[in-house]
């Protein structure tokens, strides 16, 4: 009850200070105003303010991410001190580019968009049943695999979750495209989706969501010889255009396994990268990719769920 109404009068003495002018160092002056509504909720009583805001481009001293220029539309980036130059990131020009801002946005706007969707309700049924990803990563693997060209490429698929979101982004492009998932089995341990026989329940739950003829299963661990070159055999001339990486903590070997194998631009879906307490899983994941990044191999489009990475392959070719 306290705080709730420490938050009520938070609420209040916000909506009080509508109208006054708050300058902050640093920021211009000659900015153009915009109309906003204020929605106010305290308790049962709702109000609505309209206001004129101006909002100033800001210009941080120190070596800040960066500034969005509203005029231009552009975004750009913050180069250290000792340096007067700002680098511009264009949206439209290719992957070859640091991933900008608008990408950024533009997958976290989908997601949101895909919430309102009939296919949000399908695939947090296919959560609750079978995987131990967050459905906003779910969504991304359907939208990844709709989008991508080429083939996709789990490894890690558990009893799969992740697979059947894959599949139904497939159903939903008409396009042909190639499900390689890599599992070597075993037993897990978990509240809700604990399992003797892994591979066992992964043959009956693609069977069950009618997607297990288009699934090609390796059996095996990713870096045994036999596994990669089955794999190698599934994916004929074609080139992985989307990879979801979730099975042990050793991120790079995986993609050294496969990177000559991904497309440039390859949609990449990495799990392990964030926990509360950093566990033997995450640090280690979290130490590959962010090496990956600072060698830009791996471009960054932004963090989701609850411990996955999300970005794009660069490409050895293009160092
Ligand atoms: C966290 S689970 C994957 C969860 C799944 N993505 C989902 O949607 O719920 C990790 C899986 O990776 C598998 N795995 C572990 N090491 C592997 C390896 N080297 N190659 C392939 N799979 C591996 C495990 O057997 C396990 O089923």
């Amino acid at each position: 009850m306290r705080d709730a109404d420490k938050r009520d009068r938070r609420r209040e003495r916000a909506v009080a200070s509508l109208g006054e002018h708050h300058p902050f160092p640093h920021s211009e002056r000659d900015c153009e105003p915009f109309a906003v509504c204020f929605v106010n909720c305290v308790r049962n009583t709702l109000s609505v303010t309209v206001a004129d805001v101006r909002i100033s481009r800001f210009q941080p001293r120190s070596n800040g991410v960066g500034r969005f220029d509203a005029r231009a539309g552009a975004f750009t980036r913050g180069i250290p001190k000792s340096s007067q130059q700002t680098e511009a990131v264009n949206p439209g020009k290719p992957i070859t580019q640091a991933a900008g801002y608008n990408d950024c946005l533009d997958l976290m706007h989908r997601v949101m968009a895909y919430r309102h969707e009939p296919i949000h309700s399908e695939l947090m049924k296919i959560r609750d049943k079978y995987s131990m990803l967050h459905v906003d990563v779910l969504i991304l693997v359907y939208h990844f695999a709709k989008l991508c060209s080429g083939a996709i490429l789990e490894i890690g698929a558990f009893v799969g979750g992740a697979t059947i979101a894959a599949a139904l982004g497939v159903r939903d492009s008409g396009q042909e495209k190639k499900l390689i998932a890599i599992e070597p089995g075993g037993s897990v341990k978990h509240k809700r989706l604990g399992t003797r026989n892994i591979l066992r329940d992964l043959e009956r739950n693609l069977a069950r969501e009618r997607v297990a003829n288009m699934v090609t299963l390796v059996k095996g661990k990713s870096f045994k010889p036999e596994t990669i070159s089955a794999v190698r055999q599934a994916l004929g001339s074609d080139q992985v255009g989307l990879l979801i990486l979730d099975a042990d903590a050793a991120k790079r070997r995986d993609v050294d396994c496969y990177g000559d194998k991904f497309a440039h631009g390859c949609w990449m879906v990495i799990d392990d990268i964030y926990g509360a307490d950093a566990n033997e899983k995450i640090t280690p994941s979290r130490a590959d990719v962010d090496a990956l990044v600072a060698e830009g191999l791996l471009d960054p489009l932004g963090f989701y769920g609850w411990s996955t990475w999300v970005g794009r392959w660069r490409g050895r070719a293009h160092r």
